[in-house]
Formats: structure tokens, C-alpha cells, sequence
């Protein structure tokens, strides 16, 4: 089968659905490709490069004529007209909105893969362009944000004096959220993020966010995955979480979104007064209504206050090269998915759930919405979990034993102080003040930091071998030692070789089973 890339109609549409990369991958699934010439202009592919991959170069009606048609957004009836009856259509649809669109689709006699109507569940996730997208839109909503703010993300000790770090709150977690988060955390923001779903709590934290709950106590998740409508209960306790947490910040991200419902309403004006001057808002759900009260869809609104509300629509196409990678590759996916012998025939399997929910019209009929697909975010509740043993009490420690050990440890410490040399004196403090200082370095050194902390410790144990080598070598009655000293000598050293050695052949094994990890097919 031919595969039609055309040149995206919307002015302001930056991306395109076949990238050089992509038509090579198409190639190799067995289908011809054809691509509109200058379809990937504005993403930066030009027309050679689609050639150098293998696909012809051609007009939009040739393009038009293919068997299966691949873009970014739904055809207009101009572009309609043009496909062939039988043909398959690939793009973003947005089916719940589109009925009518959906008709004439079905009325042109297309097969319609809609590729915003992919399930939420893992399995789906290659071929899930609304995540993709909204990953870009995440990131890039921080960057039009850093663009308007007028101070650094990150905080700064200059000799002209300190800059505190931007203060960020970003408003619902799902994927724009949290690609949000951990940009704005990567600039060096001090990062807050909340969503109506409390289970994400966790991912927002191992983004390196605080989480700031809703003081409501319940739980709003439906059994698709996503969030429900919030309950005057909910909504009223997340009002007074808003107003106490929107003057304190110095940019706010919305993502907040219930899907096939308009964005729900969480920052009133008044809230957004109570905001610096300066600060920035990003209201990503803008075009479906708006998170914020005053934002305007592909507008940058200013607030009496000196608030600047950005409500572009267009995020992912501001990074257009990016954004064509990822889209293309989210169709690749589909295409191999429908493609299992790789002969260059597209051939649908309708009791697969993903393909099944991505179908939107077949054989001049339109056959949206699909059978409910249910999946959850949450863990599943433990059916009749048996009741834990109860665990036997600890009995707190007697104050005098502490006492008494600390009494005994000291008493022997001034022990070993009298007997020892002076020399052994001055070792055992250095020893003293390594170890506190060492539990103080080590104990604040980051968890991501830990793998390079390992190779560290690896080379000091290298040296503790190398050290009770050395020691080794007196044990030799020859020197002047007395039995006792050469044993003691012995012992120390092959105690030493044996701690260190576990150390450095443990961190091997450990380092080795971490690559192991990320090597594939293994
Ligand atoms: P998502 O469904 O993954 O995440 C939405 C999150 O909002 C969910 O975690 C949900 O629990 C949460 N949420 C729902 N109601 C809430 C409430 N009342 N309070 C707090 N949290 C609430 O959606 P995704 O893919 O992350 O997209 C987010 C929004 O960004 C959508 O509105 C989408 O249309 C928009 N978007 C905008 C782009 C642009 O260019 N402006 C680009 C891509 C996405």
C-alpha cells in the first residue's frame, strides 16, 4: 500500500505527520511513501530529505490519492473530496467534539484511525500522540513562561547579592503537568504542584515537587484512569488551597482537564490579583475554557496587577521539529501495529482494544464512541486484605542502659588513651572527625548522586587495600615486633583487605546489575 504524507492545510501549523526517520521505518514495514513537497518546511525537513529516505516527493492530489493518508489534523472538505473511497485516514480527529466531521468521513467511504482516541492504557502508549503532545506542551509552557518572566528560574549568589529561586506551581499532574514540573525543577525553581487525583502525589514527588493536597478527603477517580468532576465539597477545599497558595507564587502552569468536559474553572481573577507583578501564568487548557478566569486562547493577556496570562493553544507546534519526531513515530507505531507480517498491508483487528477504540468510522459508517475500555491509575484495592499480625510492641530503651553504655564507652576510650602511644592518639582523632564529617557530606549528598558517590567510595577502599598491603609487610618478627603486635598486625590487615574488598567488589556487582538494566533484550 502507498502511505500519503500532505502538507498540513492550517497556516499556523508548524508540524508534519512523516519525518526522513519515519519514512525510512514506514519503508521497512513494506508500504510505499509518498509526501507532499514541502510538508516538513516548517519542522525543518526539507523535500531532499524525504527523497535521500526513499519517499516520493510529489503534488497534493497524488498525495490525496493515497490507500492509507497520514497527518496531523482531521481533512477539511476540500481535502475530503480529494481521498479515495476505501482509503484510511490517520490524524488527530477529535472525535467527541466532531460529530458532524465524522459523518462526512464516514459518508467519503474512509476508514478513520483517530490518533486522539488512543486508549489510556500502557500497552497504547507508543501510539498515544495527546501524551506525546502534551509532554512538548509541558516543557515548552515553562519556556514561554521563563520567556515572560522578568527573574531567574534558578536562585543565584552574586556579588552583586542573592537572587532568590522563581517559586512554581503547576496545577494538575497528568502529562503536561509533570513534564512541566520537572522542567521548571531542572531550571532550578523551587517546584509545588497539586492535582484532584491524590495518587499522584507519589510522581510528583520522585519529580523532585512538593505535593500539595486538597484538604477534602475524597477520592476522585473514575474507573477510566482519568479524574472525575470534583464535588462542591472538593471544590470549595481546593478554592481555599488556590487562595492561599497563588499569592505566594511567582509563575503557575495549568493543566487541569477532565476529558470531553471543559476545563474546570480553579484560579478565579481575584486570585490572580493577589500575584505579583511580573508573575506569569500559563493557562494550557485555555482553548477548552480555561483554568483561569481572564485567560484567552493564543493570547498573552496582562492583568491590571502586571500578571501576564499566556494562553497559547500551540504549544507542541513551537517546537515543531520536535513535536513532527514524536508524532511521526507515534504513527510508525500504529502502522506496525497494523501491520504484523510487515507486508505493506494495513489490516485492522477490531477485537484488539486499541485498535477498536481508535476506530472512529468504517465502511461509511461511523462507529464512535468505542465499548469502554477500563483501566485505572490507582492500585487496585486489596480484596479482603487478612489483617496483619500484630507486630510485637518495642519496648522503648531504658534511659539508665544508655547511660551506663555511654559511662562504659568512655571509660574505655580513656583506657586505650593511657595505654596507647602518642602517635596513635593523633590517628584516632583524625579518624574521629573523618567519620562526623563523613556522615555529614555523605548524609546530604542527593539520591541521584549516589552511583558517582560508589566509584568514590570504590577508590578510598582501593586505598585501605593498598594501605593494609603495606601494613602487611611489617609482619615479620625481623622488624622488632612482639608476637602479640605481629598478629595484631595480621589480623587489622586482613580485616582491612577483606571490608574493602567487599566494598569494591560489592559496587562491581551492583554497577553491573544496573547496566544490566539498561542493556537491551536482557
Ligand atoms: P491529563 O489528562 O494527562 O492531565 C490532566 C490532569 O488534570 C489529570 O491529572 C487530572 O487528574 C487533573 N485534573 C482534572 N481536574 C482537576 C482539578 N479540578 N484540579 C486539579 N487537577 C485536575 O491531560 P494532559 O495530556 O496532561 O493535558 C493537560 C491539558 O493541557 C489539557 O487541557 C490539554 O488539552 C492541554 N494541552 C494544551 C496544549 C497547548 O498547546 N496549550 C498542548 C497539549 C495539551
Amino acid at each position: 500500500m502507498i502511505i500519503g504524507v500532505p502538507r498540513e492545510s492550517d497556516p499556523r501549523e508548524t508540524r508534519v505527520a512523516a519525518t526522513p526517520k519515519s519514512v525510512e521505518q514506514l519503508l521497512k514495514l513494506g508500504y510505499e511513501v509518498r509526501v507532499e513537497s514541502g510538508a516538513g518546511e516548517k519542522a525543518s525537513f526539507p523535500d531532499e530529505a524525504y527523497t535521500c529516505a526513499g519517499a516520493e516527493v510529489t503534488d497534493a492530489a497524488t498525495v490525496w490519492a493515497s490507500e492509507v493518508v497520514a497527518k496531523i489534523h482531521a481533512p477539511t472538505e476540500a481535502e475530503i473530496a480529494m481521498t479515495h473511497p476505501g482509503a484510511a485516514l490517520v490524524s488527530m480527529v477529535a472525535a467527541p467534539r466532531s460529530p458532524e466531521l465524522l459523518e462526512k468521513l464516514a459518508a467519503a467511504g474512509l476508514t478513520v484511525l483517530a490518533m486522539d482516541s488512543v486508549p489510556r492504557i500502557s500497552r497504547a502508549q507508543a501510539l498515544d500522540v495527546i501524551s506525546s503532545m502534551a509532554n512538548i506542551g509541558g516543557y515548552r509552557a515553562v519556556i514561554e513562561a521563563a520567556h515572560e518572566f522578568g527573574s531567574f528560574f534558578t536562585g543565584q549568589v552574586t556579588a552583586a547579592g542573592k537572587v532568590p529561586p522563581a517559586r512554581v506551581f503547576v496545577s494538575g499532574t497528568g502529562v503536561a503537568g509533570l513534564a512541566a514540573i520537572g522542567t521548571a525543577n531542572s531550571l532550578g525553581a523551587i517546584v509545588s504542584a497539586t492535582d484532584i487525583r491524590a495518587e499522584t502525589a507519589e510522581q510528583v514527588e520522585s519529580m523532585g515537587a512538593t505535593f500539595v493536597a486538597v484538604e477534602s478527603g475524597e477520592s476522585q477517580q473514575s474507573s477510566d484512569g482519568y479524574a472525575k468532576e470534583a464535588t462542591e465539597d472538593y471544590a470549595a477545599a481546593a478554592t481555599r488551597m488556590y487562595a492561599e497558595q497563588v499569592p505566594l507564587q511567582d509563575i503557575i502552569i495549568t493543566t487541569a482537564q477532565i476529558p470531553g468536559r471543559p476545563a474546570p474553572r480553579l484560579i478565579t481573577a481575584e486570585m490572580v490579583a493577589t500575584m505579583r507583578p511580573g508573575s506569569v501564568i500559563v493557562d494550557m487548557a485555555a482553548s477548552s475554557g480555561g483554568n483561569v478566569e481572564g485567560s484567552v486562547a493564543d493570547e498573552v493577556v496582562t492583568t491590571e496587577g502586571g500578571v501576564k496570562i499566556i494562553g497559547y493553544s500551540d504549544l507542541p507546534g513551537r517546537l515543531p521539529t520536535q513535536a513532527s519526531q514524536l508524532f511521526s513515530q507515534n504513527i510508525v507505531n500504529l502502522i506496525k501495529l497494523v501491520t504484523p507480517v510487515k507486508d505493506g498491508e494495513l489490516t485492522l483487528d477490531l477485537d484488539d482494544v486499541v485498535q477498536r477504540g481508535m476506530l472512529v468510522a468504517d465502511a461509511g459508517e461511523v462507529t464512535f464512541p468505542p465499548p469502554a475500555v477500563s483501566v485505572s491509575a490507582a492500585p487496585a484495592p486489596a480484596a479482603a486484605a487478612p489483617e496483619p499480625a500484630s507486630k510485637p510492641e518495642k519496648k522503648p530503651l531504658d534511659p539508665r542502659v544508655l547511660y551506663v553504655g555511654a559511662a562504659a564507652l568512655a571509660l574505655l576510650s580513656l583506657v586505650l588513651f593511657w595505654v596507647s602511644p602518642t602517635s596513635l592518639l593523633g590517628h584516632f582523632m583524625v579518624l574521629m572527625l573523618s567519620v562526623v564529617i563523613g556522615f555529614y557530606v555523605i548524609g546530604n549528598v542527593s539520591h541521584s548522586l549516589h552511583t558517582p558517590l560508589m566509584s568514590v567510595t570504590n577508590a578510598i577502599s582501593g586505598i585501605i587495600v593498598v594501605g593494609c598491603l603495606v601494613g602487611l609487610t611489617f609482619f615479620d618478627a625481623s622488624v622488632g615486633f612482639s608476637s602479640v603486635e605481629n598478629t595484631l598486625i595480621l589480623v587489622l590487615s586482613a580485616l582491612g583487605i577483606l571490608l574493602a574488598s567487599i566494598n569494591v567488589f560489592g559496587g562491581f556487582t551492583v554497577t553491573g546489575r544496573m547496566l544490566k538494566m539498561f542493556r537491551k533484550g536482557e
